[in-house]
């Protein structure tokens, strides 16, 4: 693994002595990025959409380009259909609000499944309770992968929307989202794809994947926080109400009435975060500088070298599918007998960075009956040595813990 041409670009992992292990959570953010940041507000900050002056014209193309930049990474059929949220969360509810409360009715289904993330979860209880459906979710193996059996048995002709994500954010699992997205098609249900776990490793291909939503979040695939996508076809857009009310989403205001912009202003009201998508536009540019290629290949090795290395502490239990063709970005595991908590302050005191606790999938803990875990999440600048730092810091661990850790 070569990836010291990678590391220099990255300003926190090259100057500080973190050992940096929670870019699930967000990823740092490389120097070019921040330089197109720094350049926008130096040069070019106006309000987008607003002005008849040149800084706001230039402003309002960067902000399109940046758009026109997200359609072409995740090859959509046109910038229309990229609108742009402050994460994947708000990309969630923007669909469970418009969407879901308008088209799904009374005993209607809606398929998750049990690795969901809260924000791809909780708005649908909210639709489900609204409108009377029903929420069906289909549960994992042992192995901590959906079985093609629950994938049929839930998804039917009961379904209208089926949530999922592409990587869990816990277990790291790739699910099979072709094989559902194509199931729930034939059943004649829409499909939300959470694609925040998965876009940082992986190419995403909206017309290849035929999903009809996708989102996910900026500052998971370095770009700034407070920047997220959503990505829907054209004319499911062009059928839903808008989320958010006020100035730049509107045609025509009258006292008691309005009539609403074309995609996609119709979904972006207010002062948009123009920084933001041009950062995110330069992360777009960053990846696929590096290649998805690249990325796996370094990936791969590190998750291996890492599942490798626990997998020698007997004191550790580890939650991840046995099949590495199906593993990306995360482990999960935790110190036998020792709250992950304290795991992650003690390996803290050697500066090493996880993060601990339910990872926002509550359901997913009470299904494998546990209350938390610790969780180490990789990315392109992270090297074998952050992993023997992290096996050392689990050793200290279990000197501190020793009269308390079950040994397996
Ligand atoms: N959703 C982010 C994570 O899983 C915050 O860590």
């Amino acid at each position: 693994m070569n990836n010291e041409y990678i590391l220099k670009d990255f300003p926190i992992i090259k100057n500080s002595k973190v050992t940096y292990l929670d870019s699930g959570a967000t990823t740092q953010k490389p120097i070019s990025v921040l330089k197109e940041v720094e350049k926008y507000y130096n040069n070019f900050n106006a309000n987008p959409n607003r002005g008849a002056y040149s800084l706001s014209i230039k402003s309002t193309q960067l902000y399109e380009n940046a758009r026109e930049n997200v359609a072409n990474f995740i090859n959509a059929n046109s910038k229309n259909e990229v609108i742009f949220t402050k994460n994947a969360t708000e990309s969630l509810n923007l669909i469970a609000y418009c969407y879901g409360l308008n088209n799904i009715k009374e005993n209607d289904e809606i398929v998750l499944s049990i690795m969901e993330h809260h924000s791809n979860l909780v708005p649908w209880q909210m639709v489900a309770k609204k409108n009377k459906a029903i929420l069906k979710y289909m549960y994992i193996d042992n192995n901590f992968e959906l079985p093609e059996e629950q994938i049929k048995s839930k998804i039917t002709n009961k379904t209208k929307i089926v949530a999922i994500t592409h990587v869990s954010n816990v277990l790291g699992t790739i699910n099979p989202v072709k094989q559902i997205i194509d199931i729930a098609h034939k059943n004649g249900a829409l499909v939300v794809l959470d694609a925040s776990q998965s876009i940082p490793h992986m190419k995403i291909d909206v017309k290849n994947l035929d999903a009809d939503f996708v989102v996910f979040s900026g500052h998971k695939m370095m770009s700034p926080l407070g920047i997220g996508v959503l990505y829907a076809k054209e004319n499911i857009l062009n059928d839903m109400p808008p989320f958010l009310y006020g100035g730049d989403m509107i045609e025509y205001v009258y006292e008691q009435d309005a009539t609403f912009a074309s995609l996609p202003n119709k979904f972006e009201a207010g002062t948009q975060n123009v920084g933001g998508a041009i950062g995110l536009s330069a992360s777009i540019d960053y990846l696929e500088k590096i290649g998805y290629d690249n990325i796996k290949k370094i990936e791969d090795e590190l998750i291996n070298y890492a599942r490798h290395e626990l997998s020698k502490l007997e004191f550790i239990q580890m939650y991840c599918t046995k099949n590495l063709n199906n593993h990306t970005g995360v482990i999960s595991f935790n110190v036998k007998g020792v709250h992950p908590h304290d795991v992650a302050s003690i390996l803290d005191s050697e500066n090493i960075a996880i993060r601990s606790g339910n990872h926002c999938a509550q359901p997913l803990m009470r299904f494998l009956k546990i209350d938390s875990t610790c969780r180490i999440s990789i990315y392109i600048y992270n090297t074998k040595d952050d992993i023997d730092k992290l096996i050392l810091g689990l050793k200290k661990v279990y000197g501190v813990f020793k009269k308390y850790i079950e040994k397996g």
